[in-house]
């Protein structure tokens, strides 16, 4: 395995915000917004948080103290040529089910700020219907599609293909802080609206009636989801972390910063959607369909919408980059080939498998496996994957490691005090094992 070697972070900074970028795509800006709404607003967010933070803080934690401890060196760990294959092909099959459909909706993102910002979708009018039938043609066109994937793709590659620090480390530096500082001007001028402070409300109302089984799965799920956890991706960012970074407070600076943007975005769409009373439950359509008619109610609309595409573009390459960072030293290894070459060849496969989900709209269509189109079977599949991935972390650091070890990679040898170090491995052994497997099995019986 050449040249991977000397990938090291340049800076504590540098690996909060690469670990935070990749936390922070379009499980935030897309999905949890949609998912506060169908979900009953500030319970919702409520039960993410007792998930985030009582579980999958852990995890991720556990991810960290791993990733550190195998270093470069992880893929290579068996000597058997199935463990290899196994060892390797598990983080590969992930990125690639989860880029399968992540890059779908990215080419969508490319598509639509550069038909706002050209004037091709006028925001002139708002009706609804409009914008369903914008979204519903681009569905319907593989080559706009394909093209705009494709040159979603490319871009990601190029940040792979400069290498962890000129590349990944780059440019998470640069886009996190400018994407935080757009969301707020944003926010800033949705909260003047009349009728804003009703979503606000919305957004941190608590309500009992909806903390049901469903709405922990889908907190969990997205938790899981958002912050990267379960395949790998935070291992391989761990692994280029030097000895002395302080993963305890790394980790909890992920997890509030993942989380802090899911909550702005809502305070961005929930009010502004109240604001001229369009129905916040328009599920994955309200990005696409619901908020371009809202952005129509204001001077120089297509302005905001060019900006809100233009964020969600800023915090899904921070994430695709980190997917594609996750698969390449494990191609490296298992066909002996050098990063660069690597990173060529997942490029190809991206392109390859992303241009079929595209198809899954239109060509495809009637190909379904168990009823979905491959585009949501990946979606769901995916969600399977991670948790296995998850529930593997917690086993490992859980309970085969011994605890000794593990305490002394995570306090860096007792030099970081850490006074929860009980409590985390206890949430790692029973609590967090034991709620994967209730929610896996709720997922597949559908017992709950
Ligand atoms: N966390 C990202 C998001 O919210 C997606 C992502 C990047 C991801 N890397 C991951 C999800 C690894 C699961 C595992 O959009």
């Amino acid at each position: 395995m050449a040249n991977l070697k000397d990938n090291n972070w340049s800076s504590k900074l540098g690996f909060v915000l690469a670990a935070s970028g990749s936390a922070v795509g379009l499980g935030n800006i897309w999905r949890f917004p949609y998912l506060v709404a169908e979900n009953g607003g500030g319970t919702f967010i409520f039960l993410y948080f007792l998930c985030s933070l009582g579980i999958a803080l852990a995890i991720l934690l556990a991810e960290f103290t791993l990733g550190r401890m195998l270093g470069q060196n992880m893929f290579t760990a068996f000597n058997n040529k199935t463990g290899r294959f196994l060892l390797n092909g598990m983080p590969i099959v992930v990125s690639t089910t989860i880029l399968s459909f992540y890059f779908v909706v990215c080419g969508w993102i490319v598509f639509y700020f550069v038909q706002s910002l050209t004037g091709q979708i006028s925001y002139s009018t708002n009706d609804s219907e409009y914008y369903n039938l914008i979204f519903k043609s681009l569905l319907a066109s593989p080559f706009i599609l394909t093209l705009c994937t494709c040159i979603f793709i490319f871009l990601t590659i190029f940040i792979n293909y400069k290498g962890v620090v000129q590349g990944v480390e780059r440019t998470n530096l640069f886009l996190l802080p400018m994407l935080f500082i757009i969301l707020i001007i944003m926010i800033l001028r949705v909260l003047t609206l009349e009728g804003a402070s009703e979503g606000v409300k919305y957004v941190f109302s608590f309500d009992y009636n909806y903390v049901t089984s469903k709405a922990l799965m889908a907190a969990l799920g997205q938790a899981f989801f958002s912050l990267s956890i379960g395949i790998g991706t935070m291992l391989i960012y761990s692994s280029y972390v030097k000895k002395d970074y302080n993963l305890k407070s790394s980790a909890t600076y992920t997890v509030l910063i993942g989380s802090g943007i899911g909550i702005f975005t809502s305070l961005l769409i929930i009010p502004a959607v109240f604001a001229f009373n369009y129905d916040p439950n328009s599920g994955p359509g309200l990005t696409f369909i619901t908020l371009p008619a809202v952005f129509a109610n204001l001077k120089f609309g297509f302005i905001f919408a060019a900006l809100l595409f233009l964020i969600m573009g800023m915090a899904a390459i921070t994430s695709t980059i980190s997917l594609v960072e996750a698969a390449v030293p494990a191609l490296a290894n298992l066909f002996k080939l050098t990063r660069k070459q690597a990173i060529l060849c997942y490029a190809a496969i991206c392109v390859v498998i992303s241009t079929i989900q595209g198809l899954a709209f239109n060509k495809f269509s009637g190909f379904t496996i168990f009823g979905k189109n491959t585009f949501d079977f990946a979606g769901n599949f995916s969600d399977y994957l991670l948790t296995f991935g998850a529930f593997i972390v917690c086993i490992v650091v859980g309970w085969i490691l011994p605890k000794a070890v593990a305490i002394n990679e995570v306090t860096n040898n007792g030099t970081v005090p850490f006074k929860l170090v009980k409590v985390w491995l206890f949430i790692l052994k029973y609590i967090a094992p034991s709620v994967i497997i209730i929610i896996v099995s709720n997922m597949i019986f559908k017992v709950l």
